[in-house]
């Protein structure tokens, strides 16, 4: 059943990409579907001086790239947005914010709540929420503080800026994205495990031989070239995306419906991650960063635009993780993320050991587990669609759950609205996280790697096979 939610969003940075690509399109299916309805209202803001109608313009404009319905339901949609010119920087517009904020609670009977989205870079994450606090926009109502990444570039920096912000909210009014936990198969794996006894009861060293996430993209650094110079693909995806995902697929009690028995347990699992010597970082950690293609058409990374001609930053990673703990001693997760491969896909491969035949399982099953569909099937078991593999293994969500599954962001800000605090990472897993990751930086940092050193459009550096076979493993995407 649909409730519909009141609040005032203010958007930091609703000029931008994020806000117009994600943020707006999500709010708009929120309003076709009535959890916002009357009772809300947007205020963009940013430095360049827009009207509220130039705004509106700009919204419905990029509305349209993703939907066709009629101008009129986009235009009542609009009517919801004001705008708002200010630079974070400045006290003073803090308080000319608050007062447009009060005004449209006033005239939208928002409740007096408030959602405060930093859709702005990183660096004014800690500026924001300082001045929402020190110039008193926090009202009686709800007041969430929604965080994007990235949270920081090491241990260190993520520290200083969850410092920053706790000053000004307490944890449990901050909500820290990362979207992939906004994904359907990502929030139904869970409930997959609590329904499935044999799966569940399989999960753990005895039945399994190892367990692999990739997360891998066709696609170059196309414009974010800057950004990408800052971070790396083990910031960029391993530190927060791929841990969140192990976290859902290897966490202890799967059947807890409280977020505080979620993150414990996560944390927990993070907390058991096998810390590494330098020399094993050498030796489970891959790097790479890609070349032009076969043919000479596509631009090596050190081409790109804003990327130093002598960066030394990876855009692939393969990686060896392994914890110590009763449920996963032993078991090797083997995780890889890499731009320029030769397709898209994130997907969970679990692969059994031959003890499953003691539960009735055939030896060796792979399960895998679509994260996004790139193809018509979401659950695969040994590549074979699991209605047609005829095992009973595992029942998974029907594809029409999956056909009409809310966008990540969408669902994300529902839990954001409704102040569910489970999809959304917490500082104490970040911290677990940022330690292990920072680790392989450290030791990356004091070794000159042999860049470029995989074609685009192929798998990434041999020695990300390697990593697995000398373990007697191999890719199972590949
Ligand atoms: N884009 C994505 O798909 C994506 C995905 C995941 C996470 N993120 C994160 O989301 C955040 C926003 O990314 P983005 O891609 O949307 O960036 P963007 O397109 O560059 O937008 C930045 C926004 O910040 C505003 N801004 C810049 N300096 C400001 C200042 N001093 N005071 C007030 N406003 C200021 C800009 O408008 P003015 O220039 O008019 O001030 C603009 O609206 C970043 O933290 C990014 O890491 C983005």
């Amino acid at each position: 059943m649909v409730t519909e939610k009141s609040a005032i969003f203010i958007i930091f940075g609703g000029s931008g990409d994020l806000a117009h690509r994600k943020l707006y399109p999500s709010l708009f299916r929120l309003y076709k579907s009535g959890f916002l309805k009357d009772h809300f209202a947007v205020i963009g803001t940013a430095r360049r001086p827009w009207s509220d109608d130039y705004f509106r313009e700009t919204v419905i404009t990029s509305l349209k790239d993703y939907f066709d319905d009629d101008e009129e339901i986009m235009q009542g949609f609009a009517k919801h947005f004001f705008y708002q010119s200010h630079d974070v920087n400045d006290s003073e517009h803090y308080i000319a914010l608050k007062n447009l904020a009060a005004k449209l609670d006033d005239q939208f009977e928002a409740g007096h709540n408030r959602v405060y989205y930093m859709a702005i870079a990183p660096r004014f994450f800690g500026t924001v929420a300082e001045h929402i606090n020190s110039e008193g926009l926090k009202t009686d109502g709800y007041n969430r503080l929604v965080i994007e990444k990235p949270f920081g570039r090491d241990l260190d920096s993520a520290c200083e800026l969850n410092g920053n912000i706790s000053k000004a909210f307490p944890e449990n009014d901050i909500y820290r994205i990362d979207h992939y936990l906004g994904k359907k198969m990502v929030q139904d794996i869970p409930n997959i495990r609590a329904t499935n006894a044999k799966f569940e009861e399989a999960l753990n060293n005895k039945y399994v031989s190892n367990i692999q996430v990739t997360l891998a993209e066709a696609i170059g650094v196309e414009d974010r070239g800057g950004y990408y110079e800052t971070a790396g693909v083990l910031r960029d995806m391993v530190q927060n995306h791929i841990m969140q995902i192990i976290g859902a697929i290897a966490s202890d009690a799967p059947e807890a419906k409280e977020a505080d028995v979620i993150h414990k347990n996560k944390c927990d699992l993070f907390g058991s991650l096998k810390e590494m010597t330098p020399e094993q970082v050498d030796k489970d950690f891959v790097r790479g960063q890609y070349d032009t293609d076969k043919l000479g058409n596509e631009k090596a990374y050190r081409q790109e635009d804003k990327v130093a001609e002598d960066s030394n930053i990876e855009t692939y990673t393969a990686g060896k993780l392994e914890f110590d703990s009763k449920r996963w001693s032993g078991v090797p997760f083997y995780v890889r993320s890499g731009k320029r491969m030769p397709g898209k896909a994130s997907r969970i491969d679990i692969v059994f050991n031959s003890n499953v035949t003691e539960l009735g399982i055939k030896a060796n099953t792979v399960v895998t587990l679509l994260i996004e569909r790139t193809d018509n099937h979401s659950i695969l078991i040994n590549g074979i669609d699991y209605k047609e593999s005829g095992q009973d293994f595992i029942k998974f969500p029907e594809e029409g759950d999956f056909d009409n599954a809310r966008e990540a962001y969408e669902s994300l800000i529902i839990d954001i609205l409704s102040g569910d605090r489970v999809h959304f990472t917490l500082w104490d897993e970040l911290r677990s996280t940022w330690k292990y990751i920072d680790t392989v930086e450290e030791r990356w940092a004091d070794q000159q790697p042999d860049f470029p050193n995989y074609i685009s459009g192929t798998m990434g550096p041999d020695a990300a096979e390697m990593l697995l076979e000398r373990d007697g493993n191999s890719w199972i995407w590949d």
